[in-house]
């Protein structure tokens, strides 16, 4: 199957082409194209994402980030008008012009986005839209500004050619970035999952028929938003969790005492907040002002990290534990329970803040002395941070599982959870 991916959920727009095979059992993906084209840069000025700047830029970007995955697909042709009256009979008149009927529906879905509407017919006039067998796309959770830039794209793409849309939950395409460069036989499941993005920090059970469960979440901050919520008060650049992994490799872990958060309850849930505030007062109650000094920062980066991975560390761990354990009377919270031990083989991870090596680190070697039998998968770097290819993948999956929907009654979902 060839599927088109759109993701416009945050500050990348980006498309890809995967032609997949092999079903729910043995999916396996071939990479056609994977063009992402990131808004860091303009957001970097005001030390975040600005959702209706996210939106514009997402308008701007489509239609070229389009036209580069198809080249990079080697699906790029010019339109041919005789082919496409065949094709498309009463869609496009010889001129290659959208009939006036299909332009009034055009217009009602770009009703909020009318350049891209202009971008894509003058696209359409040009070149052609091949057959894909489905368009998978970020539907959630997101931003929903930029969310709905991609929304429209999609449903726009549907309804003109005639293609199943298969929305797809952002946070599902973090996890199914693991399958990608796998082997057929590649089957991780049942399994933890780990989430650290700028947005969510998840640990969910994924059971072996892909259904998802969320069994410990962070009650306030993010990781990544935790990262780069430290990164500013320190002065630093947006996004800022590459910058404190790099002044953390020359600091003492060691240097600041700071808390490890709800490390000691009996849940699987985080708190980040409480450990960004404890670095504000430090800071603070050492009279100490900013611009701080090269040393403070290398060792407040330090500390904070240590602090981080050893919370995502211990609650994984827990979390896999005693799901390993849990007793049959436990169908309510696990799903798979009834059959016994929810058996987990494998931890897999995904998120943006993933990239970070002392997480990776951390996680693989506490997990190879606790629990030696469980597997632990990273995401390829080309599938760290946020990406259509994940999307394509997932949008496989979901579109065996049917979850195919009309463009007429497609919604962003900007809190979508990962187990809806
Ligand atoms: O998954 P992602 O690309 O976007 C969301 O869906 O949120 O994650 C972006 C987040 C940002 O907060 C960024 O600071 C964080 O991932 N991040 C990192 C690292 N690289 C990116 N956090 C810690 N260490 C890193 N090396
Ligand atoms: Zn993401």
């Amino acid at each position: 199957m060839l599927i088109f991916s759109i993701e416009t959920s945050c500050d990348e727009t980006a498309i890809a082409i995967i032609e997949a095979k092999g079903g729910f059992k043995k999916p396996s993906f071939k990479v056609l194209a994977n063009v992402i084209s990131s808004q860091v840069k303009l957001h970097k000025k005001f030390g975040g994402v600005v959702p209706f700047l996210a939106k514009r830029e997402h308008q701007r970007n489509l239609v070229s980030v389009l036209k580069s995955a198809l080249e990079e697909a080697g699906l790029l042709k010019v339109q041919d008008f005789n082919l496409s009256e065949l094709k498309f009979g009463t869609k496009f008149n010889s001129s290659g012009l959208i009939p006036n009927s299909k332009l009034k529906i055009l217009d009602s879905i770009f009703s909020h986005e009318p350049d891209l509407c202009l971008d894509l017919c003058k696209f359409v006039k040009k070149y052609q839209f091949p057959q894909f067998d489905g368009i998978a796309f970020t539907v959630g959770p997101g931003l929903e500004p930029a969310l709905w830039v991609g929304v429209n794209f999609a449903r726009a793409l549907s309804f003109l050619f005639d293609i199943p849309l298969v929305p797809v939950n952002h946070l599902k395409g973090h996890i199914y970035a693991n399958w990608l460069n796998q082997k057929p036989s590649f089957n991780p499941l049942p399994a933890m999952a780990l989430l650290i993005s700028g947005g969510h920090t998840q640990l969910i059970s994924v059971d072996q028929d892909h259904k998802f469960k969320i069994v410990g979440e962070t009650r306030d901050d993010a990781v990544g938003e935790a990262y780069d919520k430290v990164a500013k008060f320190l002065g630093l650049e947006y996004p800022g969790g590459p910058i404190i992994e790099k002044l953390a490799e020359s600091g003492d872990p060691k240097f600041f005492d700071l808390p490890r958060p709800m490390i000691k309850h009996k849940n699987c849930d985080f708190s980040f907040s409480g450990l960004k505030t404890a670095v504000l007062y430090t800071l603070r109650d050492l009279g100490l002002k900013p611009p701080y000094s090269l040393k403070i920062k290398r060792d407040i980066s330090a500390s904070f990290q240590q602090a981080v991975v050893d919370v995502l560390v211990f609650k994984t761990i827990k979390a896999i534990k005693e799901s390993q354990n849990l007793p049959r009377t436990a169908l309510c919270e696990f799903p798979r329970a009834v059959l016994g031990k929810f058996n987990i083989k494998s931890l897999i991870v995904g998120g943006g803040a993933i990239a970070n090596q002392k997480i990776r680190q951390g996680l693989l070697e506490s997990i190879k002395k606790e629990l030696p039998k469980v597997k632990v998968y990273f995401p390829s770097q080309e599938v760290v941070t946020d990406n259509a290819l994940m999307i394509a993948m997932a949008g496989y999956l979901g579109y065996l599982n049917n979850e195919t929907v009309d463009w007429r009654q497609v919604k962003a979902l900007p809190n979508l959870r990962v187990d809806e």
